[in-house]
């Protein structure tokens, strides 16, 4: 089965061929980083009005690179929520309107079942695993039972882990998107100079990152107050040491949060498996992290996205759409949250 996938829940413009939920013919990408750049965050509104400037280029790409027409694509899909309403509308009308010249069944698609889905792609990971998902908007362990079949057993009860990353990265000066920039620095810093602290929830699967975003923030003012000027270059050099280190301390308390309850939950449900998807699964930290516990533990299985299919794209559309193809009516709407 063939589907032509859409994906722009945000400020990607991401189009993508899949073959049976698994195979990526295509996977075309634009990229609105320049355009938010210099507003350090992104515009909903400019992100709605750039895809419509970069849709049509988007889908014929796919389709050349797949070697395609419309015609002979099975289906059509679109992420359909959560995201910016208005970016959403884009991709999701013009999912519908393919959909009904080419008589094709158009499937809605949910965002964080696309970032699950992910795992699948160019793999052969099955249900049931654990999923880690941690991405700009959601941070949540999810127990993939089977295909499309989800239970929930934690989530944030405040910021999400990519948007911890993100205000974290803006205060220190760092440019959008803030959470890669702060990965690249933490790599090169001494992650035990500062404590941070780390948050109890009540459900032991719940996360919460505010606490230690604010704590993050209050030590890098109350640090860069502190480094009095000896002369201008020495005094710059010790507030770039100590941001460095602050965000080495930052990511290993974040990984280590996401760490250690994702294998205790595992080791709770009796589940050998476990997959990260979102964003945050970027994280080189956090990657490494998991890869040499999955070295060390034979018995451990797990999948982790190739870089690609990380952040926010469309072959993860593609997937969700053929594992879980259940929102096969072309009237359904589309919308900003849910549950
Ligand atoms: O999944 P995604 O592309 O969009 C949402 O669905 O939210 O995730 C975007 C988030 C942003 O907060 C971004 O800063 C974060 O993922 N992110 C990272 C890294 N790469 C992307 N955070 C930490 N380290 C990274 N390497
Ligand atoms: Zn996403």
């Amino acid at each position: 089965m063939l589907i032509l996938a859409i994906e722009t829940s945000c400020d990607d413009t991401a189009v993508a061929v899949v073959q049976d939920g698994r195979r990526v013919l295509a996977n075309v990408m634009h990229s609105q980083i320049a355009v938010h750049r210099p507003y350090g965050g992104v515009l909903p509104e400019v992100a709605a009005r750039e895809h419509l400037h970069t849709i049509n280029p988007c889908i014929s790409a796919a389709l050349e690179k797949a070697q395609l027409t419309l015609p002979q694509v099975d289906a059509v899909a679109a992420t359909v929520g959560p995201g910016l309403i208005g970016s959403l509308l884009v991709g999701a009308n013009v999912a519908k309107t393919l959909s009904l010249i080419a008589e094709k069944p158009f499937l809605g698609v949910h965002h964080l079942e696309a970032h699950v889905a992910s795992n699948y792609l160019e793999s052969d990971l099955a249900p049931p695993f654990l999923c880690l998902l941690v991405s700009g908007g959601h941070t949540q362990l999810i127990h993939v039972q089977d295909y499309g079949q989800h239970q929930l057993l934690g989530q944030t009860l405040d910021d999400a882990v990519g948007e911890a990353y993100d205000k974290v990265a803006r205060l220190m000066g760092l440019p959008y998107p803030g959470g890669p920039e702060l990965d690249r620095l933490a790599a090169q810093g001494n992650a035990n100079r500062y404590s941070l602290p780390t948050a109890r929830c009540q459900n032991p699967w719940d996360f919460s990152f505010s606490g230690l975003k604010t704590a993050a923030l209050r030590l890098y003012e109350t640090e860069m107050a502190r480094i009095k000027p000896v002369d201008a270059d020495s005094q710059k050099a010790e507030q770039q040491q100590m941001a460095t280190d602050l965000a080495a301390c930052f990511q290993k308390a974040v990984v280590d949060a996401l760490f250690e309850k994702t294998c205790r939950c595992a080791t709770a449900l009796g589940c050998n498996t476990v997959a990260i998807a979102g964003g945050v699964s970027a994280n080189r930290g956090l990657r490494n992290r998991f890869e040499a516990h999955a070295a060390s533990h034979p018995e451990f299985r797990l999948a982790i996205p190739p870089l690609a299919y990380c952040t926010d794209n469309a072959a993860m559309v593609g997937a969700a759409a053929y594992y879980h193809p259940y929102t096969t009516d072309w009237q359904q709407d589309v919308f900003s949250r849910s549950a």
